[in-house]
């Protein structure tokens, strides 16, 4: 049985949550190495964090694409040079195309600032105080066509308190953010090299 699976991890900023999965991946039991890192907007720290941490690092930037398919298709490229078995999306602001989801279907995480299916999309912690919920939170779901509607593998619970901003709700969702995307990639990566053989993307 192989011990890590080589995960590649897709940013489009401030890259918070990429720098909580590499620091957990330095543990010598956690079941994923962070392979390579894809950043789609020239200049986002999420590229200098994963050059800092002497991960292989490229900017692969969608304005230089005739397509959504064509940017997709570099992406996948990369990736399959890389010998990527899982994808992390870790503030990935583009939707990937029909084609790059199906072929790496069941292979492809992404953490959500919502208590799925509640708050779907864009602006979630200005909609949950405009509702006016007691519970937010986030989610780690898999990815499919449809945005933030995939099954969903873990979610983490953040209370809203009396006063709350969506400043100070965000960070606090964040730090969820932070503990449960590195503890569901290593469950779900545990499970996965359970499995008889960890076969490639289509
Ligand atoms: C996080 O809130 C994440 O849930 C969402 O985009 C944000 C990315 O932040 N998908 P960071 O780049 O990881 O700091």
């Amino acid at each position: 049985m192989r011990a890590r699976l080589r995960v590649g991890a897709l940013a489009s900023g401030r890259g918070s949550n990429l720098r909580a999965l590499i620091e957990a991946c330095r543990a010598p039991d956690y079941p994923c190495e962070i392979a390579l890192v894809l950043v789609n907007v020239p200049g986002a720290p999420a590229l200098d964090i994963a050059r800092a941490a002497g991960i292989s690092a490229r900017l692969i930037d969608h304005r230089e694409f005739a397509s959504r398919a064509a940017f997709d298709a570099g992406l996948d490229a990369a990736l399959r040079a890389a010998k990527i078995d899982i994808v992390c999306l870790a503030g990935f602001m583009r939707l990937l195309s029909p084609g790059f989801v199906a072929a790496w279907e069941g292979r492809v995480l992404n953490i959500h600032p919502s208590l799925l299916p509640a708050f779907k999309g864009l602006d979630t912690h200005r909609r949950a105080l405009e509702a006016g919920v007691a519970i937010h939170g986030c989610t780690v779901h898999l990815v499919t066509a449809g945005l933030d509607e995939g099954p969903i593998l873990a979610r983490a619970e953040v209370a809203v308190r009396p006063g709350d901003d969506v400043e100070s709700l965000a960070a606090r969702v964040l730090e969820a953010e932070h503990l449960l995307y590195p503890k569901t990639l290593r469950e779900f990566a545990r499970a996965r090299l359970a499995e008889a053989a960890v076969t490639p993307p289509r």
